[in-house]
């Protein structure tokens, strides 16, 4: 199968970076952005901003039309029931940082919330401080060898108790599809809330909220090829309707005097304040984009460049993945050698590569490794872009060891 993207000419940053020197191989991180997504920021701009659903003007009803197009879109690339499932966040993060106020009323001391060892601080950090503000009990679903949560653990650790489980769908660090088939019915059954984290799981391949079953589904824009600042969390219509409103301003409110408010419901109820408008906008432009694309091609694509990545790792010598992973990344350590000074010699040649805890520091602790270079792939990677990385790593190494 061909290695070159048919889509890397969309996106004018590939060949800005090239002539730069620079190959971009850390779209877990970031992703760069297609024309259409620049033109649809380029267009809001430059033919007048205007805030949304405030003014009657003929600025203010277009980007209204606009940004409020941006939730229909998202509603039916996620099979969303309904477009006020949608919500715009400013991304992953903040999604679930609202849950974790949002939901925070629900919970009393001695309730249990279960994430796994894998997560990103994202779906980490809410949780243990809402855990010590209401005296809670984190449990953390352990992993097998491949990297996946494991199973028969999880059946032992989600129980009555557990008031809300909240998983990654695809770890950032390890690149495996978690079981979610099992283990959002498994916390169902004990009555739990669900929460998906979304962040890589999205930019690969489709998703369908209602089949998967969850209550909450969160992803960021920005790794989606589109803008960053504006992230989408879809709650299911129930599940909304038990959120508590957690940032208070413009727009969201109701009817207010002085000493007291009502409020808005989902999805305005919870995007107080002027929005990332220009970044909803350009967010619709990649989902557009995106939905033209052939999926099959797309998957067809990255599993070849992954089976590439794969098989230039485990060609040399000393080379320790991290996990054992399917698809979009790899990380690995080198023994003998520190990832921060791999990183730097990478860096050095021109490839762009993350390294070090991944914003996942117990899974680091859980692994055994101080930190990782993690490789990345996006749909517009050729396979040259993994030979220059395989040259830089040789050249690298041999002055390391
Ligand atoms: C699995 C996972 N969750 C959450 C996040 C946080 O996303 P954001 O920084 O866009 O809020 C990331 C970002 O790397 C991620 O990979």
């Amino acid at each position: 199968m061909s290695l070159i993207s048919p889509w890397r000419s969309d996106f004018p940053a590939l060949s800005a970076l090239a002539a730069e020197g620079q190959t971009y191989l850390d779209s877990a991180a970031t992703s760069q952005k297609p024309q259409p997504v620049l033109d649809a920021l380029l267009g809001y701009y430059a033919s007048g901003a205007a805030n949304v659903h405030r003014a009657q003007h003929l600025p203010g009803e277009r980007a209204t039309r606009a940004f409020e197009g941006t939730r229909m879109r998202a509603a039916q690339w996620l099979n969303a029931a309904n477009p006020a499932e949608i919500l715009f966040t400013r991304g992953v993060t903040e999604a679930i940082n609202l849950l974790a106020y949002g939901l925070e009323h629900l919970f009393q001391p001695g309730d249990e919330i279960a994430i796994s060892a894998l997560e990103h601080h994202a779906n980490l950090l809410p949780w243990q401080q809402l855990v010590l503000r209401r005296q809670l009990k984190l449990v953390v679903l352990p992993l097998d060898d491949r990297g996946l949560i494991d199973l028969e653990q999880a059946r032992q650790l989600i129980g009555p108790r557990t008031r809300l489980l909240a998983v990654s769908q695809l770890s950032n660090v390890l690149g495996r599809w978690q079981p979610l088939t099992e283990l959002l019915p498994l916390a169902r059954s004990q009555g739990a809330i669900t929460v998906v984290d979304g962040a890589q799981g999205a930019v690969h391949g489709r998703h369908d909220v209602q089949a998967m079953g969850c209550d909450f589904y969160t992803f960021s824009s920005h790794k989606l090829y589109g803008p960053d600042g504006v992230g989408v969390l879809y709650g299911r219509n129930e599940a909304l309707g038990r959120l508590k409103h957690w940032q208070f301003g413009g727009e969201m409110v109701h009817t207010t005097g002085y000493q007291t408010a009502d409020f808005h419901g989902a999805p305005l109820g919870f995007e107080a304040g002027t929005p990332a408008i220009a970044s909803v906008i350009g967010l619709g432009a990649a989902l557009d984009y995106l939905g033209n694309l052939e999926a099959a091609t797309i998957a067809g694509h990255e599993a070849a460049l992954h089976a590439k990545l794969l098989a230039g790792l485990g060609a040399r010598d000393g080379v320790r993945l991290l996990g054992a992973p399917e698809l979009a990344l790899a990380s690995f350590s080198i023994d003998g050698v520190h990832s921060a000074d791999l990183a730097h010699l990478l860096t050095e040649q021109g490839i762009a590569v993350r390294a070090g805890h991944h914003c996942a520091m117990p899974l680091m602790q859980t692994l055994g490794v101080q930190g990782a270079v993690r490789v990345s792939l996006g749909l517009y990677n050729n396979g040259d872009d993994l030979e220059r990385f395989f040259a830089a790593l040789d050249k690298a190494l041999e002055l390391l060891r």
